[in-house]
This record gives structure tokens, C-alpha cells and sequence, in this order.
């Protein structure tokens, strides 16, 4: 498969394509299903990860932005708009310089990892810093939309969830029928809701059996969906899921309710260990934000909350590259200087000749 091949060709015929011609794609999707053995053994049961770090621009984003890219090319608009806590900025930036179009991206100012903000810099995306939370970007982006000729590339817009529902067809392909659960971050909301979506669809015509338990969660310090308010001013370490007014709440607690699982919250220290663990024992290096499924999973087991034999898919949804400040801040990680000798690097290591 070439680079060109992306998730609207994989799936074409399960995506609303009427009026597009031209497809926007960077080869997004196809992403590995790698078995996490290790986790496995902790939590008693039988464990993949989904590593949507593996897209074009290092997070699950990409699989929405070639529908809504190709949808907004499409509509002949030449400006896109987003609001973002940073991977749907990287994403948009990236795919709107393939098409030609002019990205608007509106972040949160001091709240977004490095590596995204360069992600959008690099793409030539117009990055306007709002002196607020990404709630506040999203209310403007969405007004600018509906007042000026621009189109609203976030996960409210129906397209990006079409394009995100292909991680569940690329997952029932993969293992032959539906996880018994799939555990995943809650931000915004719109990654359960397309999972959910995805899962069902195959559930109703044929490849999958059965659809899985969705289990969301969420940083402690932004967690409405858990709370059941809206959160004024949400912080966690998981800048990705800093987000206290979800757009698709609604849907993701239907998700919840419909696919009998859960909602529920971990704390910054449990998310940056699940991050620890995930690197060092299963060699899977990904964001805070990414490893809240994992964490979640973690806290369930310790607590007596999750069956035992269960087959279990998490998604980790974005590149461990993104945010290097974070991981190199952990006290417990360092490295060692020495002089260029043989000698004193075995003498380091305890080794004797
Ligand atoms: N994980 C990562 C790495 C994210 O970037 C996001 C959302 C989520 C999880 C949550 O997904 O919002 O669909 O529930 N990032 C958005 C952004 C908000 O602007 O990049 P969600």
C-alpha cells in the first residue's frame, strides 16, 4: 500500500461522499494493533493497543481531517478553522497545506505541547493564542464559522467523526470480531462518539458480532462528563484533554449508556505512570493525555472493577514526541555523562574486563 492509500480508500463505501471528488489524504490510518502482553498479565486479560501515534501527523486528528479537509475543498471554501488543544491544529495545518487552504488554528495560550505548536508553525497554519481555555476557542471558532466564509474543521463538524469511525472497522478487521471493551481518553468527546458509531455500523451489517463496552476517561481536573457540570476552569498535565464544556458530552454518555460501560476519571500522577509503564514495558511511548486508557484500565483492576478474561483494545491516541517537556520532567529519569572512554562507560556500567 502506498502513501496515498488513506482511510476514505480503505473504507469508501461506508463514507459519505457525495460531492467529493478530490480526496485530501496523507495516508492516514492502517495504524498498528500491537498486543500488550505485559499490561495483559496486570490486568488479567487478553490486551491490544491501538497506536494512533503511527498517522501522518502523530495522532488519531488525521483520520477526521482527510473527510472534513476533503468535504471543506469540496464546498470550495479556502479557509479552515479550528480550535484545538493541539493535535487537531498539527492535523488541520498539515492537511490544509496539501489542499491549499489557509488554516486558522485558535489555542489556548501556554497550553499547548511544543512539538504540536511547531506541528502547526512548520504547516504555515495562522495561529491566533487565545488568552483563555480551549472552551473559549472553540465558542469563537464556531461563531466565525457561522458568520464568516470559513469552514469549522473540528470534531463537531459530522465529517470528522465519519472519517474517525474507521479505527473501529480497522480494529473488528484486525481481531475478527469486537473487543469485549474498548478503553480510550475523553476530551471533547468526539473520539468515543465516532468509536461508538464505527462499532455499531459494524455490529448492524455483518463483520462484527457483537459491539464492546466503551470505558472513557477523563483527567481528574476536567472531568464534567464524570462530575455532571461543565468544569470553569479545567487543569491537568494532559494538555490534549484540558477541556471542561465537552461539545459531544451528550453523545458520550450515550455511548456509555448504550454500550452498558463507563465514564470515569484518573489523576495527573496515574496518567503520567501509566505513560512510564507503557514506554518501559511494552516499548510504546505516548502523550499524557494518550495514556488515560491505560491508567483508567489500571485503576479499574485495583479496585476490583474489571472482569477478569476479558479482550480489551485501548487506544492511545497520540505520538509520546509531542510533548518531550513532560516526559523529560519526571525526576526519576536521567541520563549520565562521562569522558569518551571505553573504560569509564563499562566502569559505569559495572562492567569488568
Ligand atoms: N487524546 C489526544 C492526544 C487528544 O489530542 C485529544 C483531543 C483526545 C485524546 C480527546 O479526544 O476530544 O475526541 O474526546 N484533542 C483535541 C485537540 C481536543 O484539539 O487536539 P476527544
Amino acid at each position: 500500500q502506498n502513501g496515498f492509500f488513506g482511510v476514505i480508500e480503505r473504507y469508501r463505501d461506508r463514507m459519505p461522499m457525495e460531492g467529493i471528488d478530490t480526496i485530501v489524504t496523507l495516508g492516514e490510518g492502517s495504524t498498528p494493533l500491537v498486543p500488550a502482553p505485559v499490561l495483559g498479565q496486570v490486568l488479567d486479560a487478553e490486551v491490544y493497543v491501538k497506536v494512533e501515534g503511527a498517522n501522518p501527523t502523530g495522532s488519531f486528528k488525521d483520520r477526521g481531517m482527510t473527510m472534513a479537509m476533503s468535504k471543506a475543498l469540496a464546498d470550495g471554501s479556502k479557509a479552515v478553522v479550528c480550535a484545538s488543544t493541539g493535535n487537531t491544529s498539527a492535523s488541520a495545518s498539515a492537511y490544509a497545506s496539501r489542499a491549499h487552504m489557509m488554516p486558522v488554528v485558535l489555542l489556548p495560550q501556554g497550553k499547548i505541547a511544543a512539538g504540536k505548536l511547531a506541528q502547526a508553525v512548520v504547516h504555515g497554519g495562522r495561529i491566533i493564542q487565545v488568552q483563555g481555555n480551549f472552551d473559549d476557542c472553540l465558542t469563537i471558532a464556531r461563531d466565525l464559522a457561522a458568520n464568516f466564509p470559513v469552514s469549522l474543521v473540528n470534531s463537531v463538524n459530522p465529517y470528522r467523526i465519519e472519517g474517525q469511525k474507521t479505527a473501529s472497522f480497522e480494529i473488528v478487521d484486525c481481531l475478527g470480531d469486537a473487543p469485549d471493551i474498548h478503553a480510550l481518553p475523553v476530551g471533547n468527546a468526539g473520539n468515543i462518539t465516532a468509536y461508538w458509531k464505527g462499532y455499531q455500523e459494524y455490529a448492524a451489517d455483518g463483520p462484527a458480532t457483537h459491539t464492546p463496552r466503551m470505558f472513557g476517561f477523563q483527567a481528574a481536573g476536567a472531568a464534567p462528563l464524570v462530575l455532571g457540570h461543565d468544569v470553569e476552569n479545567p487543569e491537568t498535565v494532559a494538555t490534549a484533554i484540558r477541556i471542561g464544556k465537552p461539545a459531544s458530552g451528550s453523545k458520550a454518555l450515550a455511548a456509555r449508556d448504550d454500550s452498558n460501560g463507563l465514564i470515569s476519571s484518573v489523576t495527573d500522577e496515574q496518567i503520567l505512570d501509566a505513560q512510564a509503564f507503557l514506554a518501559a514495558k511494552e516499548g510504546i511511548f505516548v502523550e499524557p493525555a494518550s495514556a488515560a486508557g491505560v491508567a483508567g484500565l489500571l485503576a479499574l483492576k485495583q479496585s476490583g472493577d474489571l472482569p477478569a478474561g476479558q479482550r480489551i483494545v485501548i487506544t492511545v491516541t497520540g505520538n509520546g514526541l509531542k510533548d518531550i517537556d513532560t516526559a523529560l520532567s519526571r525526576t526519576e529519569l536521567s541520563t549520565e555523562a562521562v569522558e569518551p572512554s571505553t573504560d569509564r562507560v563499562a566502569a559505569l556500567l559495572g562492567l569488568h574486563r
